[in-house]
């Protein structure tokens, strides 16, 4: 700001000066010597007019900058004037949910009610960057959800997730080439036109470090093209691998309306070593040996040391069950959420991903579970049967929503409402954690 000002302020304080200052170089290099006073009065009256437009012009333009700045960099900075009464419980704002393309139970009107965003995902992106239904179902799931989400007791916002694990493979090869990253965005309109759904999700898993660059690139052109559309991304937990390295989201977050942190499945029955020990789904806090930084505190720390937008993040709430068998001992005494899991040829066995419905009809009981205070989660241990569950609790829940509201993060997007059970036990925890919610204002 100051270096706007700097030219200008003192050439407007001392202008008696300067017209003598410029009167004595245009006398030096003219050759017309016949220029008399009252030509220079003429001329210096001109000069002095326009030096005040500009004045009067760059007090405004840097007006407007400081106001954009703010809008930009709201939340951060203190504001002294044209505060707002503060809510006592600082509220979400946004209550975002997934809806997979292929669970068994279909959305609810009930369901969307309670969300600000639904989030179908996915839908996929082939080599040209043309997008398609992965299959009918997943087709008719998404209309279904289309259909309530457009009805007006629902004030919700539809999105589609392009990407996710399993369909990310062609952002690089589209993205790099001009001509098919256009077909992209053009493909997104489209589909958001034809669909009539309200924005788009970008879950590329992950860009490389080189890749930044053109991941940054192509969300600015995205955003230039969506007009009124919706647009956010889909970024990494911190702390595993190079995983983040290929957002610079101090340039994303001035583009996207918000960004759904995947801080999830730390530890999960998965091939090889990864499939053990037991964990948590998504810690809040904690870890253990080499994975001592895999929990949200952790990511969400990465996230404000690179932006002071925290009300642009979505923290994710998993409301499935997870499930390993063949669970032993505790990797260590008194970390008994830790233990180790006996692979055979490489391989674990187990959920990754149940539904809490399915959960119930197998004959699973999520009642009364163990707590673990050091990472606030909960989990059952079944040592004469070796199974092992994890899952979010009341207390899990509520140590998430309080560490929410006290850093001031902006949401939750949940994983995923359609795999909730009947009761919808997890999304109307976290909707009645948020009484204040921004609808009220
Ligand atoms: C903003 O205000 C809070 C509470 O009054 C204070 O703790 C904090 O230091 C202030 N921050 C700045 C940057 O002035
Ligand atoms: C849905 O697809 C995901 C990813 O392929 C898979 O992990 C999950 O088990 C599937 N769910 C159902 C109910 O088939
Ligand atoms: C709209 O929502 C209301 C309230 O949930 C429900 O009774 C009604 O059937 C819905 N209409 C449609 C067309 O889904
Ligand atoms: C992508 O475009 C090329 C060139 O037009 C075409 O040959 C190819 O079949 C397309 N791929 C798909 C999956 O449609
Ligand atoms: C298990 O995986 C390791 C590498 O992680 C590999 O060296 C080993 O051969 C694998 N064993 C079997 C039985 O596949
Ligand atoms: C759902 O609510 C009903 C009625 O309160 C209760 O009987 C049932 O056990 C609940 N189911 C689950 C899975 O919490």
């Amino acid at each position: 700001m100051d270096s706007d000002e700097d030219p200008i302020l003192p050439i407007r304080s001392t202008s008696s000066t300067l017209y003598q200052n410029l009167k004595s170089f245009f006398s030096l290099n003219s050759s017309d010597a016949s220029l008399n006073e009252i030509g220079w009065k003429k001329a210096s009256t001109v000069i002095l007019a326009v030096l005040f437009i500009c004045g009067i012009l760059a007090l405004g333009l840097s007006a407007i900058i400081w106001v954009v700045y703010d809008e930009f960099d709201g939340g951060s900075r203190n504001h002294t004037t044209t505060t707002t009464t503060p809510s006592p419980t600082p509220s979400l704002k946004r209550i975002a949910g997934v809806y997979t393309s292929n669970e068994s139970k279909d959305s609810t009107n009930v369901q969307l009610e309670k969300l600000t965003h639904a989030l179908f995902a996915f839908i996929r992106m082939d080599e040209n960057g043309t997008l398609y239904f992965k299959n009918e179902k997943s087709k008719n799931r998404f209309l279904s959800l289309r259909n309530k989400a457009m009805n007006e007791t629902a004030d919700v916002k539809l999105m589609v997730s392009i990407g996710g694990p399993n369909n990310a493979q062609f952002f690089s090869g589209v993205l790099a080439d001009e001509s098919r990253q256009r077909k992209f965005i053009s493909s997104i309109i489209a589909f958001l036109k034809e669909y009539q759904a309200h924005g788009v999700d970008i879950f590329w898993k992950w860009p490389t470090e080189s890749e930044k660059y053109v991941f940054s690139t192509f969300i600015k052109n995205l955003r230039d093209n969506l007009n009124q559309y919706l647009l956010s991304i889909t970024v990494p937990p911190a702390g595993i691998e190079h995983h983040t390295f290929g957002f610079d989201i101090d340039d994303l977050v001035q583009h996207v309306d918000f960004l759904n942190v995947y801080s999830m499945d730390y530890y999960g029955p998965w091939m090889n070593e990864w499939g053990t020990p037991t964990g948590p789904i998504a810690p809040l806090y904690s870890g253990v040996k080499e994975r001592e930084n895999f929990n949200l505190d952790y990511t969400m720390q990465y996230y404000s040391s690179q932006t002071r937008r925290l009300d642009k993040f979505n923290i994710i709430i998993p409301s499935f069950v997870r499930l390993w068998k063949l669970v032993k001992d505790a990797v260590e005494p008194g970390r008994e959420v830790y233990r180790n899991v006996i692979l055979k040829d490489n391989m674990t066995e187990g959920d990754a991903y149940m539904s809490r419905r399915l959960a119930e009809m197998e004959g699973w009981k999520l009642t009364p579970s163990m707590w673990d205070e050091q990472s606030k989660s909960s989990f059952i241990y079944d040592p004469d049967q070796g199974t092992y569950l994890t899952f979010e609790t009341e207390r899990s829940l509520k140590a998430k929503m309080d560490y929410l509201k006290e850093k001031r993060f902006g949401g939750v997007w949940i994983w995923a409402v359609d795999m909730d059970d009947e009761n919808n036990t997890v999304l109307n925890f976290i909707t009645n954690q948020n009484l204040f919610s921004s609808h009220d204002f």
